[in-house]
C-alpha cells in the first residue's frame, strides 16, 4: 500500500533519492512494483543504443549497484563486456513517478556472486539458460531454443539445468546518475543527483 505522503509532491532532496532507494529496494523484491521490469539499454559497437526489459533480482543501496541476470551469449553482454554505458529506465505509474538511472555495467560469469545468484535461482528461471544454439540466432521455425525433452515442463533436479551454468551471467550495474520526475497537475519536479568521487549524492532540482 502506497501511503498518502508517498504522493505528496516532493520538496525535499534527501527525500526525493530516498525514495529512489526505497523503490529499487522493494522493486528488486516484488514483482508486482512498477521498476521491477526497467528497460536497460546499452550501446552496440556500432554505437546504436538497444534497450530491452529485464527483471531487477537485487538492489545494494550502499554500492548502488543493480543486478541483473542474462545469458553469457546474449547480444547486451557482449556489448556490457567489463565495462560499458548503462542506462535504465522505470516508471511507476501508480505513483507517477519516472526513474532514469545511468553508469557503468559489467558482466560477470564466474564470480562468487554469480555462482550464489545461480544456486539461488529457480529451476524454471535456470531452465532458460539451456537454450542451444544460443539466443539471438536465427532460425528457420519459431523455436523456444530448448531441447524438447524439458520444454514445457518443470526440470526435475539441479543436475538437469546444471549445463545452463556456463551460460548464465550477471549484468551489474553501478549507478552514478540518478533523475527523477515526478508527474503533478500541480506542477511537475525533477531532480538530478549525481554520485561525488567520495561516495555522496549531490542532488539538484531541474526544471521539469
Ligand atoms: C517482462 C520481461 C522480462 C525480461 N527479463 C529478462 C531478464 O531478466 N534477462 C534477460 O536477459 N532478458 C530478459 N527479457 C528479455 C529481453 O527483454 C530481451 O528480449 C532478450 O534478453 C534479448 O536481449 P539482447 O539481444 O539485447 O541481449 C525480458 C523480457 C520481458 C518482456
Amino acid at each position: 500500500m502506497e501511503s498518502a505522503n508517498t504522493f505528496d509532491l516532493p520538496d525535499d532532496l534527501d527525500a526525493v533519492l530516498a525514495d529512489v532507494w526505497q523503490r529499487l529496494g522493494r522493486a528488486a523484491k516484488d514483482r508486482r512494483a512498477a521498476m521491477h521490469t526497467p528497460v536497460v539499454a546499452t550501446v552496440t559497437k556500432a554505437g546504436i543504443p538497444s534497450q530491452r526489459v529485464m527483471v531487477l533480482r537485487a538492489f545494494d543501496r550502499a554500492t548502488a549497484t543493480l543486478r541483473f541476470h542474462t545469458d553469457a551469449r546474449a547480444a547486451k553482454a557482449e556489448q556490457v563486456g567489463s565495462g560499458s554505458p548503462v542506462s535504465i529506465l522505470g516508471y511507476d505509474a501508480g505513483a507517477k513517478r519516472q526513474f532514469r538511472l545511468s553508469g557503468t555495467a559489467r558482466i560477470e560469469t564466474d564470480t562468487p556472486a554469480a555462482d550464489r545468484a545461480w544456486a539461488e535461482a529457480t529451476l524454471f528461471a535456470r531452465r532458460c539458460y539451456l537454450a542451444d544454439p544460443a539466443p539471438g540466432t536465427v532460425s528457420d521455425l519459431p523455436v523456444s531454443g530448448l531441447a524438447a525433452d524439458i520444454e514445457g515442463r518443470k526440470p526435475e533436479d539441479e543436475a538437469e539445468v546444471a549445463p545452463g551454468r556456463a551460460n548464465f551471467a550477471l549484468l551489474m550495474a553501478d549507478i552514478d546518475t540518478v533523475e527523477f520526475l515526478h508527474l503533478a497537475h500541480t506542477g511537475h519536479r525533477r531532480a538530478l543527483f549525481v554520485r561525488s568521487p567520495v561516495d555522496a549524492w549531490q542532488g539538484k532540482w531541474l526544471v521539469p
